[in-house]
């Protein structure tokens, strides 16, 4: 499973590129809001740091403004994924955008049937948005889970990109089910390393190192 990180806060996509841990970059306009940056510069800065697909999404809702939007945005660099919402505009620009040899991520999925019409336009990547449909009370991994099936069902080659995580249990339910691609914030994918056990373990093992003075270097 690739992972991309959900942010536009350059070091931490620094300290976990350099672990080999990130595989592509996505934003959206809350967190490039967040940065505080101007969106074509902060984009180009991340694009410097990661080989793999870096999301941009578009601020427009007709097709014709998303369009016009994705060509600016894919000649900053050429790992640009122009990300569009899940709209109707939205699948037009996604059509008309990949059929120019772009990357297109569709955004904004809520259900197995918006995801089987992203993948009929062409796209690169679906993003589910799990977290969100957990905040609803919904299930976003079952919603992963079907489009899976849907995808495996007929050979789509549009990648399944599981967004909105929110916690380390996602990202392995995420790999279980065979999701593509899972996107997390910085934190969640560190938290991942995190296990009572290994904190206990480790104690034990200092407490023994102390007790026996045991030196290596
Ligand atoms: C995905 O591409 C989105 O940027 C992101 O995962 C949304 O996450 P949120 O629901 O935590 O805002």
């Amino acid at each position: 499973m690739k992972f991309f990180v959900d942010t536009a806060d350059l070091e931490a996509i620094t300290e976990l590129n350099d672990l080999g841990m990130v595989d592509g970059v996505t934003t959206n306009p809350s967190i490039i809001a967040k940065s505080g940056r101007d969106i074509l510069e902060v984009t180009k800065e991340i694009c410097d740091i990661v080989d793999g697909p870096v999301s941009a999404e578009v601020v427009s809702l007709s097709a014709d403004e998303m369009i016009a939007e994705g060509r600016k945005l894919v000649k900053i660099a050429d790992n640009i994924a122009v990300k569009v919402p899940l709209t109707w505009d939205g699948l037009r620009a996604c059509k008309v955008l990949t059929g120019e040899g772009n990357m297109v991520n569709v955004t904004l999925c809520f259900s197995a049937n918006q995801a089987l019409l992203a993948a009929k336009a062409g796209a690169t990547f679906i993003s589910p948005f799990i977290g969100r449909l957990d905040d609803i009370n919904l299930d976003g991994l079952e919603l992963i889970e079907d489009i899976r099936t849907i995808y495996d069902n007929y050979g789509y080659e549009t990648q399944i990109l599981a967004a909105s995580i929110r916690n380390a249990n996602h990202m392995s339910e995420c790999a279980k089910i065979g999701a593509d691609v899972c996107t997390a914030p910085p934190n969640v994918i560190k938290a991942m390393a995190n296990h009572v056990l290994t904190d206990k373990g480790l104690d034990g093992f200092m407490a023994d190192v102390k007790k026996a003075g045991i030196k290596i270097l």
